[in-house]
């Protein structure tokens, strides 16, 4: 009979087809009255994965021989039992080591191919876990001191990409099997951000991401005698990463240490900025006062450890990095050249004020009020006001007919105040990014130079209105005209502009908002379809005569024969309602857009609330 046993303490007997008994915690060894483990690699694996605020552990088969006991705990890398499985299903049940459920084993010795468990980690845990097991293949067959790769546990834990076994838990088909990647699972305890705060001086981009760990670009300082360590590191198949020491929040004329691939290598070069319009970084001549101490290139991120003297003398200015304080400037790209490196395209920030490098406190960004401003003021102009407006303008005319706002027509009076809405949003947000960038955009992005033009048409349009002449005057259809183009062309142009913010780096929007715009795009057309086509209709339903109106060259049809009489054009019930509709939906679309232009990054914005209240 096959049956796995375990005898704990001499002479005592445990017949063990109900899974060990917690005499055998700490090692974990089923006492088969003197059988040793096996000494071989075990063809079984524990593999931990990252899943909505838990760890998911499976226990597989590698080569289809099943198992028929396991006693399995997650624990600290130096061996104490840490957390708890939760809900082990009808195959399993826990017991207590060293807190209740920190242990879980089999219930019956029936053969088993995969087992899946939900382990949860102590409240407020981050660090490190690693799973460790015995698991038996029979009564004489059993290996002991099966390990995990080791997972960083984080209060915001990120769910790791789902693994290629069956996915229904207590499954016993043979499983198609992927060695786990170790590797990847032990680097995920990054010691590059162990001492920020406390003994490294830590600043990465985007904001906020030293305390999640998630730097796509980061510097480590630390201040030791004559020497400072500067520790650079970034992902994305970063091809340089550097920091600049700088006497304000710009680039140019600052000091910068960069991480640069060179060949199959990485190097530690010492460069110069120079600010506009040469946006990337020169080497210097002289290569004094820097050493590359370490060094690698894993998957995607690079990584150095660089020693630089305390005082250096770049360009005439003497860098005394115990004494003085600098704005930090941390960068990454993809472009290096023997001379130097390109532009930061894949990530830059600045911090908010000058820092000394031995205070190890955290690094505060420089306030990016006045580009989540832009985003929002432009955003409120032309998806919310604009639209609105223009909708007006086309439809309305013979809408409200009699009802009057300061003597003017009520559409008229909506769509001229909307405009001018629009047009002052327009302008302050031109301003704000002007003041902002204090020159013009370095991003490789048409969204400066559209973004300008709509602004210039945005002017030109009331200016335009305000000398518009007369109706009936020989000049009106070419003023007509112009407006409705000017118009127009400015609108589109606008949303292909906010299209191109989405690819701005400083932006940071999610690549989702493309999806809300397009949904924008389609509903408007929509709407201006339906409109078109009852407007047809109630054209037809028509059958007075056409007179002069302000503006009837271009309502082609639509409801000239109403415009001199003072009456609504038939279905104004219809429009209204579908206005109300439309006036709903583009507002939703425009708080939205601007709560996540605003609260941008928003990812990051929303694990940070979530942490905060858990
Ligand atoms: C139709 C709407 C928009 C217009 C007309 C517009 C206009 C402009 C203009 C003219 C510039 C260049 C300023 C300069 O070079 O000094 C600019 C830059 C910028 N805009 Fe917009 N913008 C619009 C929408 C947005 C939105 C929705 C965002 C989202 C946050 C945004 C984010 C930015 C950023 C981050 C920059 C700076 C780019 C850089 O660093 O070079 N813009 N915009
Ligand atoms: C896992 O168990 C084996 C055998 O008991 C032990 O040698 C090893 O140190 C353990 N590892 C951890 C992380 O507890
Ligand atoms: C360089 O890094 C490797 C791997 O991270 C490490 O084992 C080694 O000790 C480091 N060398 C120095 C001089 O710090």
């Amino acid at each position: 009979m096959l049956i796995w046993c375990l005898l704990a303490l001499a002479g005592t007997s445990y017949a063990l087809p109900q899974g060990a008994p917690e005499k055998v915690c700490d090692s974990m060894l089923p006492v088969h009255s003197g059988i040793l483990p096996q000494g071989s690699a075990s063809p079984y694996s524990i593999t931990p994965r990252r899943f909505q605020g838990a760890i998911m552990v499976t226990l597989t088969s590698l080569l289809d021989t099943p198992f028929e006991g396991f006693m399995l705990q997650g624990r600290t890398p130096d061996g104490r039992p840490l957390g708890a499985f939760e809900n082990v299903g009808e195959f399993a049940h826990t017991i207590n080591c060293a807190q209740a459920g920190d242990t879980a084993t089999h219930n019956s010795p029936n053969p088993k191919n995969v087992l899946e468990f939900k382990w949860l980690p102590p409240r407020n845990y981050e660090g490190p876990v690693i799973f460790n097991g015995t698991i038996a293949q029979d009564y004489s067959t059993f290996w002991v001191g099966v390990e995990s790769g080791q997972v960083n546990v984080r209060r915001s834990l990120v769910d790791d990409p789902a693994p290629s076994l069956p996915s229904s838990p207590f499954s016993s088909t043979p499983p198609t099997f992927e060695r786990p990647n170790y590797h990847e699972a032990a680097m995920d305890f990054d010691p590059f951000y162990t001492g920020c705060t406390s003994t490294k001086l830590c600043f990465g981009s985007p904001d906020g991401c030293v305390r999640t760990k998630s730097c796509q670009a980061a510097v480590a300082i630390s201040v030791a005698g004559d020497k400072v360590d500067f520790e650079l590191k970034a992902t994305q198949n970063a091809a340089w990463v550097g920091v600049g020491l700088s006497d304000d929040e710009k680039m140019g004329d600052d000091s910068v240490i960069e991480c640069a691939k060179n060949g199959n290598q990485l190097g530690a070069y010492l460069s110069w900025t120079e600010g506009k319009p040469n946006y990337g970084a020169t080497r210097l001549k002289n290569q004094l006062g820097i050493r590359l101490m370490n060094q690698s290139i894993i998957d995607d991120t690079i990584y150095c450890r660089v020693r630089r003297d305390v005082m250096t003398a770049v360009n005439g200015k003497v860098f005394d990095l115990g004494r003085n304080k600098y704005h930090l400037l941390i960068a990454s790209g993809s472009r290096v050249s023997p001379q130097g490196v390109g532009y930061h395209e894949l990530s830059f920030l600045a911090s908010g004020s000058k820092q000394a490098l031995a205070d190890v406190s955290e690094v505060k960004a420089a306030s990016k009020s006045l580009i989540r401003l832009h985003g929002a003021f432009m955003l409120a102009a032309w998806i919310g006001a604009v639209s609105v407006g223009t909708l007006l303008a086309r439809y309305f005319r013979q809408t409200w007919v009699g009802s009057s706002i300061c003597g003017k027509d009520v559409w008229f009076a909506w769509h001229r105040m909307l405009m001018l809405v629009t047009c002052a949003l327009t302008v302050a947000g031109f301003v704000l990014i002007w003041v902002e960038l204090k020159g013009w955009s370095a991003e490789k992005n048409p969204h400066a130079i559209l973004g300008t033009i709509t602004t210039v048409l945005c002017i030109l349009q009331p200016i335009g209105a305000f000398f518009r002449p007369h109706p009936g005057a020989a000049k009106r259809p070419l003023f007509n005209w112009l407006h409705w183009l000017g118009g127009n062309v400015a609108h589109i142009l606008a949303i292909v502009t906010i299209f191109f913010a989405v690819r701005l780096g400083k932006a940071e929007l999610p690549d989702f908002v493309d999806w809300i715009l397009v949904g924008y795009v389609a509903f408007h057309v929509a709407i201006h379809l339906i409109l078109s086509v009852a407007g047809c209709i109630s054209e037809r339903t028509a059958d007075g005569r056409v007179s002069s109106f302000p503006m009837k060259d271009l309502s082609t049809g639509r409801n000239a024969a109403y415009m001199d009489r003072n009456v609504d054009a038939p279905y104004g019930g219809f429009r209204k309602a579908m206005l109300s509709i439309y006036v709903i939906v583009v507002g939703l679309i425009t708080i939205a857009l601007i709560l996540i232009t605003v609260l941008a990054p928003i990812k990051e914005t929303w694990k940070a609330f979530w942490n905060k209240n858990s």
